[in-house]
């Protein structure tokens, strides 16, 4: 295995990127980062100060969040999810966690990171990138199925209404948009079992990696 072997997995919100992103880094013996959580982190952290998450102020404010924060079970609910994606519009804040996820990206021996910008923008000389999506059916059928294991209950069309809002705003805006990366490898997990997606990804990054 290459030195410093860097992966970068992006993709909308349910599309398997989680999964996988974990699964490369036990396979690889890679630490891994999930950045979602950390833009999930201000959003909560926001509303809990009494902030507005579309206001560039009170979203930059609630960046100073402290490392338990991370470890809220409140992060993973879909609000929260809502709450992330409306922070993580305004450059400030997408500035404010850089550093952190630079610095996890860059350390001895590699990293995998999963996210949005993790190609484009936070390590772009990755060796690995990969695209990770699926159809709005699939991903908010998984997300259910996520939500209820959980004992929350959300209904299904609430949640595809949900994934269909952050999926424009994370590809519209302006800084940092949700794109596929040049020499990104697309992976589509709509018609795959976990494991499938998982060896689909193990072979890409074995390729990528060579090249
Ligand atoms: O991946 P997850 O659903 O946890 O991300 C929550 C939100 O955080 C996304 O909808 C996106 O707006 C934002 N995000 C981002 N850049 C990242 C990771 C997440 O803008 N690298």
């Amino acid at each position: 295995m290459a030195q410093d072997l860097i992966i970068a997995v992006d993709g909308p919100t349910a599309s398997g990127k989680g999964t996988i992103a974990r699964a490369l880094a036990a396979h690889y013996g890679l630490p891994h980062l999930d950045t979602g959580l950390l833009y999930r982190a201000v959003g909560r952290q926001c509303a809990l100060a009494g902030g507005n998450p579309d206001d560039p102020a009170d979203a930059l404010a609630a960046c100073d969040f402290t490392d338990d924060r991370l470890g809220d079970p409140e992060l993973r609910a879909e609000a929260t999810g809502g709450l992330a994606s409306r922070v993580s519009i305004h450059p400030a804040v997408r500035t404010a966690l850089y550093e952190r996820q630079r610095a996890f990206a860059t350390q001895p021996g590699g990293a995998v990171l999963d996210g949005r910008d993790i190609a484009s923008v936070i390590a772009p000389e990755a060796q690995a990138k990969l695209f990770v999506t699926a159809s709005v059916e699939a991903r908010a059928q998984r997300r259910f199925l996520e939500m209820h294991e959980q004992g929350r209950d959300i209904a299904l069309a609430e949640i595809a209404a949900d994934l269909a809002a952050r999926d424009e705003r994370d590809r519209n805006r302006k800084d940092a948009p949700l794109v596929v990366a040049e020499g990104a490898l697309v992976i589509d997990t709509s018609d795959l079992r976990r494991e499938e997606a998982i060896a689909a990804a193990i072979a890409a990054v074995d390729a990528l990696a060579a090249a």
